[in-house]
């Protein structure tokens, strides 16, 4: 007879999706960030747009960003693991996320593995934090965003705060992340906590 219970517990998994939109820096510190946390297991898939904005905007190669992920899968490969419900994870960051994949998980096209391992994390009631990027939106674009916050996504544009007075792009960045890791309820000490205005 098979057991219910497990040896021991999966680690928490979390899939990761680079798309080409710009600010795919996101991505590519996303993916530092959970190798530095203990306990993490990172599924990387990145669009073919996603390599050639890797290229432009930091002048990094695919082998590269892959080498920070624990498990690398092919957008092409549809039969992979996290292509079914039955696989185990936390959810899914697509950092940054381009309309066009925005609107295929909208719809629920699966067209591609990013796509398909989207609609597995919907269908199974997880987290989708999608971190589109585009400006200005047209009704396409907001109407698509709708859907997925319809089916229990979230959007996320990774807009800027200015309150805690970045110095840097990186803080940026990391301040921005630390939102999404918070989404997760992942540990970190990226973004110091709102305690309130202070008075002068
Ligand atoms: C340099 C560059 C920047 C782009 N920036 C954006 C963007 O910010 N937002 C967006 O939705 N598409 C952007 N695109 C277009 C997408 O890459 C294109 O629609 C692509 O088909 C998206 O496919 P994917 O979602 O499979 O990565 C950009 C393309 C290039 C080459």
């Amino acid at each position: 007879m098979v057991s219910a219970s497990p040896s021991q517990p999966p680690p928490r998994r979390l899939i990761v999706a680079i798309t080409g939109a710009t600010g795919v820096v996101y991505g590519v510190r996303l993916l530092q960030l959970l190798r530095e946390l203990p306990g993490i297991e990172s599924h990387l898939m990145i669009s073919d747009a996603g390599v050639l904005n890797l290229h432009q905007e930091l002048e990094m190669r695919r082998k590269q960003v892959e080498a920070l992920a624990d498990v690398v899968h092919s957008v092409r490969d549809v039969g992979a693991s996290i292509a079914s419900g039955s696989f185990q994870s936390d959810g899914m960051i697509v950092a940054p996320c381009s309309m066009k994949t925005l609107a295929s998980v909208a719809h629920g096209l699966s067209d591609n593995l990013i796509a398909r391992a989207a609609d597995v994390v919907l269908k199974e009631r997880r987290r989708l934090v999608l971190m589109v990027r585009e400006t200005p939106f047209n009704l396409a674009h907001l109407r698509n965003m709708t859907s997925v916050t319809e089916m229990g996504g979230i959007i996320f544009p990774p807009l800027p705060g200015f309150y805690h007075r970045p110095q840097s792009i990186a803080e940026m960045v990391d301040h921005t992340l630390g939102r999404v890791l918070d989404l997760f309820a992942i540990e970190h000490t990226l973004t110091p906590r709102w305690s309130g205005l202070k008075a002068e």
